[in-house]
């Protein structure tokens, strides 16, 4: 089977696995659960969820294990999304093709919708049928996940990544932002696979590490030249929306040559921290090449 098509099937998974856990619409605050529904099926690439099934699957873990994992992680990334597109973040219209949350809905129901997604990330991992029996590596996710979305990961790099508007920041300080916004959940989708695995060497782990921090980098630089650069049917968003805002960004502070260098040099880092695995680590190798080169957003 191609990694394309495995890929295929993790998107396929966690959509069926969200799908089961998202409350029916037909449950009250029905316009609420609406917009949990509508924010977090039926798109995205799905990114976060094949990293950790791939990991998951080069350490040995069952992919039942993963599930929990997997949509506790998509639905705490659903939720950055909604606050990221409100008016008072980025201000963005449009989010995978689709009106945003606060667009289709209203911004008090975006809000809530993404509340509601947090709680209910931290319920699955606490009675997921596939983790009730490890109660050590539910914790161990727990902790990882609620550390990687807190203010020292995800939020707090919004936050920094809103006060850097207009300003010209340098390669570090950009950098350092990316891995707070973007890089925290990417990285922490990788070592939740490591929390399900039994017996990982530090070796691996440290491996595992240096891959997705470069990955998690390379993600938003890529993230970036494609706001200039893709066409709204790629992206499913609205071009140019980094500009319009004066974003800190990769392309708009260095130019898009540097951007395009910082991209192949981070995907090359990544590659190479996999070097010592064998075709067990295929899947990760195909996840990197295709979150670098992508054309989709
Ligand atoms: C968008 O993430 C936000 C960033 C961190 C750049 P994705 O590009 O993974 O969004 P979806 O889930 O595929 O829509
Ligand atoms: C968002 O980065 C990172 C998040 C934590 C959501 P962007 O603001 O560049 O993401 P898009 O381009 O709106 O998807
Ligand atoms: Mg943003
Ligand atoms: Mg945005
Ligand atoms: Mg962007």
């Amino acid at each position: 089977m191609s990694f394309a098509t495995r890929a295929d099937a993790y998107v396929a998974r966690i959509e069926s696995v969200l799908d089961h856990h998202l409350p029916p619409t037909e449950v009250a605050p029905r316009r609420l659960h609406e917009a949990m529904r509508y924010s977090a099926l039926g798109g995205g690439k799905r990114i976060r969820p094949i990293l950790v099934y791939a990991t998951g699957e080069a350490l040995g873990v069952p992919l039942e294990v993963l599930d929990a994992p997997a949509a506790a992680i998509e639905l705490m990334h659903a939720f950055s999304l909604i606050h990221d597109d409100l008016p008072a973040m980025d201000n963005d219209d449009l989010r995978r093709g689709r009106p945003t949350a606060h667009r289709a809905f209203d911004e008090a129901t975006a809000i809530l919708a993404a509340d509601a997604m947090q709680p209910l990330a931290f319920e699955i991992l606490a009675t997921h049928p596939a983790l009730v029996g490890n109660p050590a590596a539910q914790v161990r996710l727990v902790a990882l996940i609620a550390d990687a979305c807190g203010s020292r990961g995800m939020t707090g790099g919004q936050s920094m990544d809103l006060a850097a508007e207009g300003r010209r920041l340098d390669p570090a300080e950009l950098e350092h932002i990316y891995r707070l916004k973007t890089g925290c959940l990417l990285r922490a989708s990788v070592l939740a696979a490591v929390c399900c695995a039994t017996e990982v060497p530090d070796t691996t782990r440290e491996a595992l590490e240096r891959f997705v921090d470069a990955l998690g980098l390379a993600f938003q630089v890529r993230d970036d030249i494609l706001d200039i650069e893709g066409t709204t049917a790629e992206t499913g968003k609205t071009g140019g929306s980094d500009l319009a805002k004066d974003k800190a960004t990769y392309p708009h502070l260095f130019g898009m040559p540097k951007a395009r260098q910082r991209a192949d040099e981070l995907l090359l880092q990544a590659t190479d921290a996999l070097a010592a695995f064998g075709p067990g680590y295929d899947g990760l190798r195909w996840a990197a090449r295709y979150i670098v080169l992508r054309q989709r957003s």
